[in-house]
């Protein structure tokens, strides 16, 4: 005579056992890219906005990017835009590095944890950082 229980217990445990790799990762034990907008730029703006919807430039942020790049060296549109209240240039260092003067805490924290790095650095300065 064999226990039926039994055996169903066990494999209740064994299955938990090699499949606990596998819940235990749902909650996401990796750390969260945390960009800070916490710059005395955008402390100072009139409405905390940015050139696009937060949303919007959250995923297509180098889409803006590429269009202020062709408007500007291609087509010669230099004209200034207006956001939050202040007049800016269609510029990575004098538009987007205004406001995120923090590059480190802002670009740098999320690209590191979607691991890539841009080579825009090479050539165009960040404010205060230098060439990085
Ligand atoms: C006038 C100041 C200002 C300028 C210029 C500016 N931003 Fe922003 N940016 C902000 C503010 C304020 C937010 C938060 C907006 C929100 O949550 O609705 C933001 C949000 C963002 C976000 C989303 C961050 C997140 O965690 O969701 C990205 C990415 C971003 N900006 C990139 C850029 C880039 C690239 C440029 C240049 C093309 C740029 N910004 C120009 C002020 C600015
Ligand atoms: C909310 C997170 C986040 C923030 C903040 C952020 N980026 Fe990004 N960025 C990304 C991700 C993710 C990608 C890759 C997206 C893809 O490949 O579709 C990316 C891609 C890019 C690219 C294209 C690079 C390539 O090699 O294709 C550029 C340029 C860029 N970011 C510039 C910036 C600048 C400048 C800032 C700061 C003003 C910034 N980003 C802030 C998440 C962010
Ligand atoms: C090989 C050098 C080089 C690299 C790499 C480079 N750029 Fe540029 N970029 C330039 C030059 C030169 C100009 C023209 C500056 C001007 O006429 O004001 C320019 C202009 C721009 C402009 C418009 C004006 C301004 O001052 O910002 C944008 C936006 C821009 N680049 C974005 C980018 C982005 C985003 C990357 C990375 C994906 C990048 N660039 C990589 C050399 C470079």
């Amino acid at each position: 005579m064999y226990n039926g229980g039994k055996i169903i217990f066990g494999l209740i445990i064994f299955l938990a056992i090699v499949t606990f790799p596998f819940y235990s990762n749902l909650g996401g034990s990796a750390k969260k890219a945390m960009p800070s907008l916490d710059t005395p730029e955008i402390y100072a703006l009139a409405t905390k906005e940015c050139v696009r919807s937060g949303e919007y430039m959250k995923k297509e942020h180098m889409k803006v990017l590429d269009e202020w790049r062709d408007e500007v060296v291609r087509e010669g549109k230099r004209e200034k835009i207006s956001v939050g209240g202040t007049e800016l240039e269609k510029s990575l260092q004098n538009g987007c590095m205004h406001c995120h003067s923090n590059k480190e805490q802002f670009c740098t924290e999320c690209h590191k944890y979607a691991g890539i790095d841009p080579y825009c650095w090479d050539c165009h300065f960040d404010r205060g950082e230098g060439r990085l």
